[in-house]
């Protein structure tokens, strides 16, 4: 288990009733697009439902594990359509190449994809816990109609079958609020899993985002490495450097920051004494 997760699982053994935790938003006054056009017109959700629907099934999402993107409705904020490849993407993933989402919880960004007329047959998701993916079919309303593989795996777990079945297979990975979760030397063990699930050949992407913010703790600091590490553009650039020293490739990294906004606005409460933003990154191979 990640220490980010240590950390709040050790909030909740003192006793923290988890509504308690800061970023939990008890409720949402309405639903940002283009999440709420996927609920009315993909889903088929009446309008007049659809923002009590969401706060009813998010209740058991976090009643899974209280994330912060989750007890903030971060979630809604759609990471793949904002993205700068998002067209390439969808290109690529109606020609037939497949996309795997790391992390992917109840798999909003999925449905965006699907919702954009790629094949759910094309894309792969995974995540540790599986309750997550059936409480994303009750949020979406597609259990009888998606055929998105979904695959119940520990990223760091060699032998699991996300390993098995994609090792070399994807073309793109999508990584929204992951890598965040782990420390430095983690995030370069989940990294190096992701490079190993791509296709070892030029053009293969990660695309994705996660909390960033100034003047990040240094990375060489072992004794107080952060279990959370949270990067700035320089260290991101610097951890994948590390990536292609240990991995013998190469890649174009490409990163910016945004700000938060709508939803992500009382994200970063949990840490609130630091000037937090969004990462977003496009990774490509060379
Ligand atoms: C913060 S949530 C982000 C979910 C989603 N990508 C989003 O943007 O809304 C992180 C997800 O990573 C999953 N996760 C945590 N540790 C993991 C691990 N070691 N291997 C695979 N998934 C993990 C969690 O279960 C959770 O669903």
């Amino acid at each position: 288990m990640a220490k980010a997760e240590n950390e709040i699982q050790s909030m909740l053994s003192k006793g923290m009733d988890p509504k308690e935790l800061p970023w939990y938003e008890p409720t949402i006054d309405e639903i940002p697009e283009p999440a709420k056009t996927i609920l009315e017109n993909y889903s088929k959700i009446p309008s007049d439902r659809v923002l009590q629907h969401v706060v009813d099934v998010r209740e058991r999402a976090y009643s899974v594990f209280p994330y912060p993107c989750i007890g903030s409705f971060r979630f809604l904020d759609l990471s793949i359509p904002q993205s700068p490849v998002y067209a390439e993407v969808l290109q690529r993933l109606k020609s037939g190449e497949k996309l795997l989402d790391v992390g992917c919880a109840i798999g909003q960004e999925l449905r965006q994809l699907v919702y954009d007329g790629v094949p759910s047959e094309n894309i792969y998701a995974s995540d540790l816990r599986r309750d997550f993916f059936d409480i994303g079919y009750d949020l979406f309303a597609d259990h009888e109609t998606l055929n998105c593989n979904f695959i119940v795996a520990d990223i760091f777990d060699s032998d699991s079958e996300l390993v098995k079945k994609l090792t070399g297979k994807v073309s793109i990975v999508n990584a929204a609020s992951f890598f965040h979760l782990f420390p430095w030397d983690k995030q370069v063990e989940a990294i190096k899993r992701v490079v190993t699930l791509l296709r070892p050949e030029p053009g293969s992407l990660l695309i994705g985002r996660q909390a960033g913010r100034t003047d990040p703790e240094d990375p060489d600091d072992k004794e107080n490495a952060p279990g959370n590490y949270r990067h700035d553009l320089a260290t991101w650039k610097r951890m994948w450097e590390q990536v292609e020293r240990e991995t013998g490739t190469r890649w174009q990294v490409d990163s910016w920051r945004e700000d938060w906004q709508g939803v992500d606005k009382g994200f970063d409460k949990y840490h609130a004494n630091v000037e937090s933003f969004k990462l977003r990154f496009v990774v490509r191979k060379l």
